[in-house]
């Protein structure tokens, strides 16, 4: 009989120091498993791109999508409101985008991509303090922003007012434009976001 079997007091240690080493076993071997599934739910949180079917959004109607946790406008502009673009340059705080962000196929009066200009892709959160703009593209009266109000969106935490490109109008809160994403057309109705031709 060994000394382990012979002393019960002994036999428990032996089995007590057996369980911790098997726990630091499955401890060494198991952190680098949870490390090794890090990197994918770091690139889940990330996001990827979204498709977004455009084939019902008629012009003068927006929809929302989600990407990245970002509300993203997709918006189908009329020619009356693609018009009225040009007319806002003075009015504006950064008409050119100058010092705004988008990708550079967006920086233009229309803040789209040459094959779709009436189409805007805007990250729909405001540049001031992150509240989500509300749509008032009516132009004028209708739109209860006042009779010479030529359309865009409206924050309603301080007051900062946007054009249908997502420009911000001088004198607001709001420091910048409302941002575009990268995206690019899968076809004339289906539109990736979060991706472009440049892979950005
Ligand atoms: S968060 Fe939009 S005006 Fe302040």
């Amino acid at each position: 009989m060994s000394e382990a079997q012979s002393d019960p007091g002994r036999r428990r240690f032996l089995v007590g120091a057996t369980v911790a080493m098997a726990a630091a076993g499955v401890a060494a071997v198991g952190t680098p498993f949870v490390l090794s599934m890090l990197p994918s739910a770091r690139a889940r949180a990330a996001g990827g791109p979204v498709e977004v079917d455009v084939s019902k959004v008629e012009p003068g109607m927006m929809i929302t999508q989600e990407w990245r946790g970002q509300p993203i406008w997709v918006v189908n502009r009329t020619p009356e409101m693609m018009a009225q673009l040009a007319k806002n340059a003075a009015l504006l705080s950064d008409p050119e985008s100058a010092d705004s962000t988008q990708p550079d196929y967006c920086k233009n009066i229309n803040r789209a991509t040459t094959e779709h200009p009436n189409l805007l892709v805007a990250v729909g959160i405001c540049t001031h303090l992150g509240c989500s703009p509300v749509d008032k593209m009516k132009m004028g009266e209708s739109s209860g922003m006042g009779s010479d109000w030529p359309g865009g969106f409206f924050c309603p935490c301080h007051g900062s007012k946007y054009d249908m490109s997502g420009r911000v109008f001088k004198g607001m809160p709001a420091p910048l434009n409302l941002r575009i994403p990268p995206y690019t057309f899968l076809s004339n109705t289906r539109l990736l976001v979060g991706e472009d031709k440049k892979g950005a």
